[in-house]
């Protein structure tokens, strides 16, 4: 058992529905223990900065069904410099913090696993409406993003079933395809291009020209942001303009950030505790450098660089060298993670073809 008085708590990189729970929850299991929960301001910056936050009981009540992340957030490229992170470990150092909890994406667990090499324990809660840790089933903030999304499609169909028109709807996730698939499932949608699956262009406009001439009358496409032609350009803007030239009335739609804000669901909230709850026990057994995880729906933890590392390799953005500090055991690990993704996406997307049809 680690000896903490004193763990600082961040919120960094894109905010997602859920972080405030999050914060909630860590403070409370903390207090269980004995032990005192800081708020960091604005992420690692807020470490440089000694931007630091008393998490009083008045500051995290009611926060639980709150949006954003009362800790604010900012990527912030000072902190990948040397001199970032020795002053974000001075401010520990001043300011007692013995330990970290770092929520957020892939940017906060490499700020995590410095942290720790750096001599603050630290372990990294996944919180990002894209679902993009693969070494993680769920992200906080996804079944939020999923359902704002849905709901918003459900309502440009109204205005599209009167006027007949097609709507293709640009969704968030950076790279990663999961919020549009699932809102295209959730939704209905006629067609769904994501990252990860080919998407079959002239089938999918086709089959649009024969449900109309079937009569029906508003048509949803889900596009996900990280899907661009060639040159660059969203792949979404690009098929909105196809299907006009074959011959539909059709409307671009990018939602952007406005998925990532609203009342986390239930889903989120639970998940958030849950991980909050199992990252400080976690640090109190003397445990660090971890990603906390939801896999098959129970909580467990992952090394960072590990994590890390699986999650190129399931990219395809694998570095000369990036393998070689893993055993045989881990590797087959990293392959089956990124196997088990890529057949959990490839499942959904068969049953978006279906209900597209
Ligand atoms: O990672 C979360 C996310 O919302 C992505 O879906 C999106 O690509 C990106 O952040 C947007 O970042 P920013 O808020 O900096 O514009």
């Amino acid at each position: 058992m680690q000896k903490f008085r004193k763990i600082g708590i961040l919120t960094s990189g894109g905010d997602a529905p859920g972080m405030n729970a999050c914060v909630k929850a860590a403070v409370h299991r903390a207090a269980e223990l004995g032990i005192e929960v800081i708020g960091i301001n604005g992420g690692y910056a807020g470490l440089i900065q000694n931007d630091l936050v008393e998490l009083t009981e008045h500051k995290i009540s009611n926060i639980v069904g709150e949006s954003g992340t009362i800790l604010y957030s900012s990527r912030c490229p000072e902190f990948k410099t040397e001199e970032g992170m020795q002053t974000a470990i001075a401010t520990c150092r001043a300011n007692s913090i013995d330990a970290l909890i770092c929520i957020g994406g892939d940017g906060t667990f490499r700020g995590a696993t410095d942290m720790t090499l750096h001599g603050i324990p630290s372990i990294g809660i996944p919180g990002t409406i894209d679902n993009d840790i693969t070494a993680t089933d769920y992200t906080i903030g996804l079944d939020t993003a999923i359902n704002t999304s849905t709901a918003l499609i459900d309502n440009l169909r109204d205005t599209h079933e009167s006027h007949a028109r097609v709507g293709v709807v640009e969704l968030m996730g950076n790279e990663c395809g999961q919020i549009a698939l699932y809102a295209a499932i959730a939704s209905g949608a006629v067609a769904c291009a994501i990252p990860e699956i080919p998407f079959n262009e002239d089938a999918a406009i086709k089959r649009i020209l024969a449900h109309r001439a079937a009569g029906k009358r508003n048509m949803i496409v889900v596009v996900a942001e990280g899907l661009k032609a060639d040159d660059g350009t969203p792949y979404a803007e690009v098929l909105n303009q196809k299907i006009k030239d074959a011959g539909m009335d059709s409307k671009f739609f990018r939602a952007a950030h406005v998925i990532r804000g609203g009342r986390p669901t239930a889903r989120d909230r639970v998940t958030a505790a849950r991980m909050a709850c199992y990252a400080v026990e976690k640090l109190v057994e003397g445990k660090s450098n971890l990603v906390v995880c939801e896999n098959e729906d129970k909580i467990d933890s992952m090394d960072i660089t590990l994590a890390l590392i699986t999650d190129r390799m399931y990219k395809n953005k694998l570095k000369p060298g990036d393998l070689d500090r893993f055993s045989p055991a881990e590797l087959e690990t990293m392959k089956a993670i990124c196997e088990k993704r890529r057949a959990e996406i490839a499942a959904l997307y068969s049953v978006a073809e279906h209900i597209a049809q």
